[in-house]
């Protein structure tokens, strides 16, 4: 692939999307690949248990959709791009395994927006999130409208979204928008952590959870919690809540095997 490096060690996929001259905007080989990967990523399922996203080099993580390709779009083309976009990142919010942004500085429009797709998202300092669409005279449209306001409310949605604000990474972090900020030299310290939390966690819970918490955003909470204890009684059915509960009554660790 050409924008996309997409690598799996020790049971951690990664993707690179490796555009950095234009501060890996998202043009629609940009998208069409990160979608083929996607489709790679669901076929080795079963192999990885933590996917990460960063963009490559140390200035962006992804400054947005690409506006010298949008620029050129009649009405009909940019509701292809950007539903074909909406539709990537959907898939990435619902894969089944926990997905981590690094957000390694600018992450603008479409890269806020892919950004909020991730479960968990960890920014380097010099990290700026925005969404400054309507300065091009158009609105959020890979999804950001939606995920920015469930992530942290209308008031603040609306001032990132219609002043166009643009926050620094200790904002985001106070904001609840990214969970964790450090130096780009500490990124891979940090990241570690993260990781080898997750990968002491249940994968059939961590599945379920995610499923559960999806819902929040998109049910009544009547439905939700009918799904989540139907999700709940389902983790009865694993081996790994025996594990579990008994590694914790044995006073031991779990050692879980995703069955
Ligand atoms: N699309 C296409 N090219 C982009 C780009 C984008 N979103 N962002 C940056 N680039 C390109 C620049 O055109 C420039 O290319 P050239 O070297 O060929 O001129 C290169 O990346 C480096 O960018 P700058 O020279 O502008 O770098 P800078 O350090 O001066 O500024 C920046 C960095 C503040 C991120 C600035 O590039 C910027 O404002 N980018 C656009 C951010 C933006 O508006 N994003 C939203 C896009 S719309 C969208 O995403 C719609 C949606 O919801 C789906």
């Amino acid at each position: 692939m050409k924008y996309i490096d997409f690598k799996i060690s020790e049971n951690i996929g990664s993707i690179i999307i490796t555009r950095e001259k234009a501060l890996n905007a998202l043009n629609s080989e940009v998208l069409q690949e990160l979608n083929s990967t996607i489709d790679l990523i669901e076929e080795k399922i079963s192999e990885i248990r933590i996917l990460t996203i960063r963009g490559a080099g140390e200035k962006a993580f992804v400054a947005g959709a690409d506006i010298a390709e949008m620029v050129r779009l009649t009405p009909i083309k940019a509701r292809e791009f950007l539903t074909f976009g909406q539709r990537v990142l959907d898939r990435i919010e619902q894969l089944s395994i926990p997905v981590i942004a690094i957000v390694n500085g600018y992450a603008l429009g479409g890269g806020l927006e892919l950004a909020l797709s991730c479960d968990i998202r960890i920014a380097t300092e010099n990290a700026v999130l925005g969404l400054p669409e309507v300065s091009l005279g158009l609105i959020p449209s890979f999804g950001g409208t939606q995920r920015l306001t469930r992530a942290v409310g209308s008031s603040v949605a609306k001032s990132m979204i219609l002043l166009g604000k643009k926050i620094n990474a200790n904002r985001a972090l106070e904001l609840g928008l990214v969970s964790d900020v450090c130096s780009f030299a500490e990124l891979d310290e940090r990241l570690g952590k993260i990781i080898s939390t997750l990968k002491k966690m249940a994968p059939i819970a961590i599945h379920a959870a995610k499923d559960a918490i999806y819902a929040a955003n998109n049910m009544d909470i009547i439905s939700g919690q009918e799904l989540e204890v139907n999700y709940a009684s389902m983790c009865f059915s694993t081996n790994d809540i025996r594990e579990g509960m008994n590694a914790f009554l044995e006073k031991r660790k779990a050692n879980f095997n995703g069955m």
